[in-house]
């Protein structure tokens, strides 16, 4: 290991602990929504477990998801009934000399004496060795077992894209991939241009296997990560996956993917993403400049007022069914929708009808509501 990634593993930086809190929010909300579902046994995997804490004391990935977990236990109303942890890391701790990084994380999860029906493993094997039992045990969920994998391995060397696919196969896993995207989009465009080019090899590889041979877009960080995004649901065969970035510094972005084949789930993913978002200052609005043909050639089309709009004149009416599914896919919550659908009212662009054709009063953006009504373009 070099002298520079020691020194990160010593003291995580700003980048890593916004990461970890992001993990951390996300469990909270995973362990809440499972724990009123009839799944039985939740399976957490950390394979990239880390130190457990860094030289100041902040909770690595690993003691951030034990922390969690304890707080789920100690102030939820209804709780996860069995959850078993499961953390894997190979290397010596750079802080403790003499002890392995995994030794660290099972003191420091111990002194946070979680529940006995809390159980905890501790594995030192090296990852190569360890996926192929990993993705086996996960094939043989049954229907009231669920398990989320936390992906952290500093890079791309293991994050093949046939490796993700083989551990999401069974339908039953969540998983939750870090990725320091500004140093991969640094390198994609000198690798998959210059074949002797040896640091880029892993990159080369990953990209290739990803886009089956298709060139990706690297104009900028952002449109690299929304592609790659794009690339993964479709190599991946999975419902859903949202992106969350980070910003390094001005325009650096390492990028937290979430994949899920779970409505429900995703959905309350999203509100908690939505919510870190509207806490920082980026919260949605809705771009009214989209609904105007003319201004068209300044419109940024990943908009999702302009993608909503747009699906609606194809279609003609959607029913509010469709329109939540719709928002789901790309990553928008029923009040993103509902602000988008105000003003689109508002300008006369649509009519919002109950079957009998009667003016309805709401838009009841809800997965299988029981009141139907149509959204119709005018
Ligand atoms: C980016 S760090 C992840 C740290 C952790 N998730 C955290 O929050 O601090 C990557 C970790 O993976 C471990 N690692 C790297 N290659 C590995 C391999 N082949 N097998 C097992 N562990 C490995 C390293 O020891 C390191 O602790």
């Amino acid at each position: 290991m070099s002298k520079a990634s020691n020194k990160k593993v010593y003291r995580l930086p700003a980048h890593s602990l916004a990461k970890i809190s992001l993990y951390k929010r996300y469990l909270s909300i995973y362990l809440s929504v499972l724990a009123n579902t009839p799944f039985k046994i939740i399976y957490l995997l950390d394979l990239f477990a880390g130190e457990g804490r860094d030289i100041d004391g902040n909770a690595c990935s690993s003691i951030a998801a034990v922390e969690a977990l304890k707080n789920h236990y100690d102030t939820a109303n209804v709780v996860c009934k069995k959850v078993k942890l499961f953390f894997n890391d190979y290397g010596n701790s750079v802080i403790e000399k003499d002890l392995k990084k995994i030794d660290r994380v099972e003191r420091f999860a111990k002194e946070l004496a979680l529940p006995s029906h809390y159980e905890t493993t501790y594995s030192n094997e090296n990852f190569e060795n360890i996926i192929g039992k990993v993705i086996n045990r996960l094939n043989k969920l049954d229907s009231l077992e669920k398990a989320l994998c936390f992906f952290d391995p500093w890079g791309y060397k293991y994050s093949k894209p046939q490796v993700l696919k083989d551990l999401m196969a069974n339908g039953k896993t969540e998983l939750l991939l870090f990725m320091p995207m500004c140093f991969i989009h640094r390198f994609a465009a000198k690798a998959l241009k210059d074949e002797d080019y040896a640091a880029g090899q892993h990159i080369e590889q990953f990209i290739t296997e990803l886009y089956e041979n298709e060139f990706p877009e690297i104009q900028t960080q952002v449109s690299f990560i929304k592609g790659i995004q794009k690339q993964f649901k479709k190599y991946l065969q999975v419902e859903y996956v949202d992106v969350l970035f980070i910003e390094k510094e001005r325009n650096q972005y390492f990028a937290l993917y979430f994949f899920s084949n779970s409505k429900r789930g995703f959905q309350k993913m999203l509100e908690a993403k939505w919510s870190i978002d509207e806490k920082d200052g980026r919260s949605f609005s809705v771009n009214k400049n989209q609904f105007t043909q003319d201004l068209f050639a300044n419109v940024d089309h990943e908009d999702y007022s302009f993608l909503l709009y747009e699906r609606l004149k194809e279609k003609k009416s959607m029913s509010n069914q469709e329109i939540f599914d719709f928002g789901l896919d790309n990553n928008h919550l029923p009040k993103h929708s509902k602000k988008v659908l105000d003003e689109l009212k508002r300008e006369g662009k649509i009519k919002v009808l109950n079957v009998d054709g009667s003016n309805a009063s709401g838009y009841y953006l809800e997965d299988k509501h029981h009141k139907h009504i149509a959204i119709k373009i005018i």
